[in-house]
């Protein structure tokens, strides 16, 4: 195992935000976790997984573990399904594709949704219709003070939406080793109910999809909308989409009768978020090398040099600026540091 000093972590964050680890160390096996935990106060330890859903707004004087446990095997089949396990190292998408090469149904709309296994179930990541609960089984865990390793069936993760107890009552507690989900081998259930997959698959003259088709549909509508961080960085939605009461709601609509909403229940409405800052006419806007994504303005970009809280900043400014419109108070969905 070898610990780098002042390690920058620009690739190791889907912002490519420039900014240093006291000390860093990718591991590769549950044993080496160990030997770095057992030797580092937890109040010093940093743990990374795909750096996908994070701002980094200063540099960090901790130990920076990175998570680069690999790793995926098939536990158990049935004539129906079957119980696949990824470690947590493994990239997501990586990860769906090979699901999918096996025939695999149950993750082909969560395709293309950039970080790793391990912390997907963090914040319950979801997309065109499906969540990764619904597929989820169990995670691996390790206590970070104690060693402990534990098992949470999806009960105990208390998931909702982009949210589960490892965002909440055990915040920065344990350490996601490895996931298990449940797949289907046949009769695969299909979603294709959200708008623009239906459209896609329409334009592609199909009509009864398999998984691999639904997979390319949702690829297609992400690399259309959704900046690939490789080229521009950036981490996904920045913020989460809003509940708002049904008042709050009509009263938007008598001004904005086109407004785009998904019906929560009587009382609460969810409108989309990259809707109201559109309509905030921040779509496109740009300071310096932070800037909102001009095809989907859910997503803040850093054109190159932009610093975490030049982002930051920006973040703020459409806060207010949807607020004072809407009167909607947006709340970030990447976590902050
Ligand atoms: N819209 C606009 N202007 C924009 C962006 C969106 O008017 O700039 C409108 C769209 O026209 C559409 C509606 O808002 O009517 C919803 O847009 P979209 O389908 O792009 O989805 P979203 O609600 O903005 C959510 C997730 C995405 C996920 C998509 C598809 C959240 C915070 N975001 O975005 O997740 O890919 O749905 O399911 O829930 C992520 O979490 O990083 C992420 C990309």
């Amino acid at each position: 195992m070898q610990i780098s000093q002042d390690f920058s972590l620009k690739n190791y964050n889907s912002f490519g935000i420039d900014v240093k680890a006291d000390r860093f160390i990718s591991v590769r096996n549950l044993e080496d976790l160990r030997v770095i935990l057992r030797k580092t106060y937890a109040s010093e330890l940093f743990i990374l997984g795909g750096g996908s859903n994070m701002l980094l707004t200063g540099d960090i004087h901790k130990t920076v573990v990175h998570i680069g446990i690999k790793g995926k095997e098939i536990i158990s089949k049935t004539e129906d399904d079957v119980l696949v396990r990824a470690a947590a190292g493994e990239n997501w998408h990586n990860f769906v594709m090979w699901t999918l090469e096996q025939d695999y149904g149950g993750l082909e709309n969560l395709s293309l949704i950039p970080g790793n296994v391990g912390t997907a179930p963090i914040q319950n990541i979801g997309a065109y219709g499906v969540e990764l609960k619904d597929s989820f089984v169990s995670c691996h865990t390790m206590n970070i003070q104690t060693l402990e390793e534990r098992e949470f069936n999806l009960a105990e993760c208390e998931f909702g939406y982009r949210n589960s107890i490892f965002k909440n009552q055990l915040k920065g507690q344990y350490i996601i080793t490895a996931v298990n989900f449940r797949l289907t081998k046949r009769d695969h259930s299909l979603h294709t109910e959200y708008g623009s997959i239906r459209t896609e698959l329409e334009s592609r003259k199909i009509q009864s999809p398999t998984i691999k088709d639904i997979s390319d549909a949702v690829i297609a509508i992400r690399q259309s909308k959704l900046p690939d961080p490789k080229h521009l960085g950036n981490s996904g939605s920045f913020f989460k989409n809003p509940l708002i009461s049904a008042e709050q709601f009509e009263k938007i609509k008598q001004e904005y009768p086109g407004v785009p909403s998904y019906h929560v229940s009587d009382e609460l409405i969810k409108v989309p978020a990259g809707w109201l800052i559109e309509k905030a006419g921040l779509k496109g806007y740009r300071e310096g090398d932070a800037g909102v994504h001009r095809n989907q303005a859910l997503v803040l970009v850093n054109y190159g040099e932009a610093t975490g809280q030049e982002i930051w900043a920006l973040a703020e400014k459409i806060r207010e600026e949807v607020h004072e419109k809407f009167d909607i108070r947006l709340e970030p969905e990447v976590n902050i540091i």
